[in-house]
């Protein structure tokens, strides 16, 4: 059975496998160590099946607003519906740790991404210019109000 729960510090090993195989610019291991131990900002998440994770989701909830700062599901796992569960349940987490906006950014050329976050009901609400370091993308900022 595919779940959704909160990661923890266990989890980063497989967590770092999603994000190499996801991101030009992984985020190294003490940066989740951080995030999951340190922030209490940051909500995070990840979707296993039978004790192996293949996804994760972070988000940020500060007062009533929430902010994703990632999501990756392992490319062999991808078109599963897998990247929906989870971002479905990070937006719920939000709302119920009083969020009632949703932001992230995501690179311009990131159709797929964007696709997914249009499902969700988030729109473009402005350009962060050569937001990316490493080849100097720009990003998307996208946003929904929260039910
Ligand atoms: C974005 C990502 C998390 C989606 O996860 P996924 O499990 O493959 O997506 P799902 O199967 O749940 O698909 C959900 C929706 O996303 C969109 N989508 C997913 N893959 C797509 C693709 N290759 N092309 C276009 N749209 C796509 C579709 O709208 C899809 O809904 P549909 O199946 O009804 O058409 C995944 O592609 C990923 O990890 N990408 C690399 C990391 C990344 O770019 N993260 C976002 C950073 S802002």
């Amino acid at each position: 059975m595919v779940t959704v729960r909160r990661m923890q510090k266990e989890d980063i090993p497989d967590v770092m496998d999603v994000e190499r195989a996801s991101f030009p610019v992984p985020w190294d291991s003490g940066t989740f160590e951080k995030e999951v131990d340190g922030n209490p900002y940051a909500h995070y998440f990840v979707i296993e099946k039978d004790e192996h994770v293949f996804g994760y989701c972070g988000l940020w909830v500060i007062i009533d607003e929430a902010h994703v700062t990632n999501i990756a599901i392992h490319p062999d796992s991808r078109g599963q519906q897998y990247g929906e569960k989870l971002f479905r349940h990070a937006c719920q987490e939000a709302i119920e740790h009083g969020a009632i906006q949703l932001s992230l950014e995501v690179r311009v050329s990131n159709t797929a991404a964007q696709h997914m976050y249009r499902k969700f009901g988030l729109v473009p609400g402005g350009i962060r210019k050569r937001y990316y370091s490493d080849n100097g993308e720009d990003a998307l900022v996208m946003w929904v109000g929260l039910k």
